[in-house]
């Protein structure tokens, strides 16, 4: 099973670049631009990645972003990343990002972006693995620094295919962000949120009804709602769901109850993705190895995942159809 994992053709929807920080590189990148970081190696770095909740890993993602400076740091952090997932067979990758965590910090959106942008091209060219970028908006921030965020991004629309919601769920809901959802829905992005991660079933009916998301990302409490359930099934909209993410940030309590292999079950459209892979034990096939070891999945199920992922994708047409294809000679040959 490792094997048919490790050559599956997949597509990864739900990743945070900033969550892909390997605590060598952060090392490295905070010594070159001469700041010093609160932990005295890369060790006791590790040490503290001990989380009991979504809150307390968020903590230490935002100081741990505080590092990243110039367009090169943006660009060594994501090119690492897309040199990881290409190991795994990922075909195509949906990277989010967090503008409000460098722009608060004085680093220009155009640094951010650029820096991502030149690794994902390089990606492209090098490795014949296409992306597209999201950005989020942080929920524990106010709407109006959304909207500014929104405006600043319209000079870097033609690099950015969607807008997402992420940061701390609880107290946050989605009809918070109702007005810049519109906008953004007006001006043509694609809209994901999270939701249902820590959130109750009705954050997800929120982020559905009022921001009028076309895929939730983790989407986990809806479990425990019948009629939602339904509902995701019958419009089948994708769940991009996390596993070792679920598993460190203690949504469940170990993986053999996760609900991933009833959700497909129930014909939910999910998808697996690492969210953040320097801070919860693994990338993309990682998360594919622990489920299947947990929960069993088999060979078809694995493969419907994988569909599922292209099928979920922000992508043309083509692209697409030429990655479903890849799939299927893939699968008809293991
Ligand atoms: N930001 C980065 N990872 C996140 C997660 N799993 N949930 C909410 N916000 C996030
Ligand atoms: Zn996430």
């Amino acid at each position: 099973m490792k094997a048919f994992i490790e050559g599956l053709p997949k597509a990864e929807l739900h990743l945070h670049i900033e969550g892909t920080f390997e605590p060598e590189l952060m090392f490295d990148i905070a010594a070159r631009n001469g700041i010093q970081l609160p932990y005295a190696s890369v060790e006791a770095l590790r040490k503290a990645y001990d989380f009991s909740e979504l809150q307390d890993f968020l903590d230490i993602y935002y100081q741990g972003m505080n590092v990243l400076l110039t367009e090169q740091d943006y660009f060594d952090l994501t090119w690492a990343y897309l040199n990881k997932v290409n190991a795994d067979k990922v075909r195509h990758v949906e990277i989010f990002f967090d503008p409000q965590g460098h722009t608060s910090r004085g680093v220009k959106f155009a640094t951010v972006i650029h820096g991502i942008h030149r690794a994902l091209q390089r990606a492209q060219i090098e490795f014949d693995l296409s992306s597209k970028v999201i950005m989020c908006f942080l929920r524990h921030l106010d709407e109006a620094d959304a909207i500014n965020t929104l405006e600043e991004a319209a000079e870097f629309k033609h690099l950015i295919a969607g807008v997402g919601l992420d940061s701390s769920e609880r107290g946050n809901p989605p009809k918070k962000f109702t007005r810049v959802f519109e906008l953004a829905r007006q001006q043509g992005y694609h809209i994901v949120a999270h939701a249902g991660e820590e959130g109750p079933p009705d954050y997800i009916n929120q982020a559905l009804d009022i921001l009028k998301v076309e895929r939730i990302d983790h989407g986990n409490t809806a479990m425990r709602d019948t009629s939602l359930v339904e509902r995701l099934v019958a419009e089948q909209i994708p769940l991009t769901v996390c596993p070792l993410s679920n598993l460190k940030l203690c949504v469940v309590e170990n993986l053999n109850q996760h609900p991933l292999r009833e959700m497909l079950d129930r014909g939910l459209c999910a998808t697996i993705n690492s969210d953040d892979p320097a801070y919860f034990g693994g990338y993309m096939n990682d998360n594919f190895f622990a489920v299947e070891a947990a929960l069993s999945l088999g060979k078809q199920r694995l493969a419907k995942l994988a569909r599922n992922s292209f099928e979920a994708a922000f992508i043309g047409e083509t692209r697409k159809q030429a990655l479903l294809a890849e799939l299927d000679t893939y699968l008809a040959s293991a």
